[in-house]
């Protein structure tokens, strides 16, 4: 695990942009595993100014989102698609085609998370993934206690992440599940950078740090991956 500490979160962000747009230059049809939240949006946005400059960044790049919540439509302001679609994807050329998140509110959650894992291997897997940190160390939405050979699936989210995500949905009705990539198929990504920054994820990324891993703590995870930056500000 290589780590960066970065003075503050605007360059962190512009390192985590560098990497994900040199990845890009390397392999322009790269698999790309990607976040949402607070934390990655600095990313995104250095991402987008790039790319308006270049202006095919991502015409044949392929995105799977990590996680959705279920029973939101897409249209609703809290989605994780209308986030994808405000922050990234209507800023550039990707192929609304190449850019998946699960349906959270297709009929059959069971069998969306089985398509969604298959379409993951059709894509030939996770080239590189980004990841934000819970302050409880969840990554993706694979809270405290998930097995680390876990799969995409449906979970229910706990208390302390639906109050971390409550600002997003100002009716006050704070979705319960998600559906999410599993920690099996983030390991499987063949690169992962996670970011994390600020006072609420200090005492997560200390116990990161200490290389302890645990089920208990999902990102600890991280440590039996051979291919892992952490970037923190
Ligand atoms: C949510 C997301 C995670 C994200 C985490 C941290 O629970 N499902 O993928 O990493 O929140 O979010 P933030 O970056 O807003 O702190």
């Amino acid at each position: 695990m290589i780590w960066q500490t970065h003075p503050d979160y605007a360059a962190l962000s512009e390192a985590a942009a560098q990497i994900l747009l040199e990845a890009i230059g390397r392999n322009p049809r790269i698999v790309l595993g990607l976040p949402t939240g607070r934390t990655p949006v600095g990313m995104y946005e250095r991402v987008v100014s790039t790319c308006a400059r270049e202006y095919t960044c991502f015409r044949d790049v392929v995105t799977f989102n990590l996680d959705e919540y279920d029973g939101i439509p897409r249209e609703h302001r809290g989605s994780y698609y209308t986030f994808m679609r405000r922050t990234l994807f209507d800023a550039t050329d990707i192929d609304p085609r190449n850019a998946h998140i699960p349906d959270g509110m297709a009929p059959d959650l069971d069998a969306e998370c089985a398509r969604y894992e298959r379409e993951i291997a059709a894509a030939g897997g996770l080239d590189l993934t980004f990841l934000g940190l819970g302050s409880n160390g969840h990554i993706a939405f694979n809270e405290p206690g998930t097995p680390f050979d876990s799969r995409t699936r449906v979970v229910a989210l706990t208390e302390s992440t639906r109050a971390a995500n409550a600002p997003f949905f100002p009716d006050g009705n704070v979705p319960a599940h998600a559906i999410t990539m599993g920690i099996g198929t983030i390991l499987d990504s063949r690169e992962i950078v996670l970011l994390a920054t600020g006072e609420s994820k200090r005492a997560a990324i200390d116990r990161l740090r200490t290389g302890e891993t645990s089920t208990d703590f999902p990102a600890s995870a991280l440590w039996t991956h051979k291919n892992v930056q952490v970037l923190v500000a």
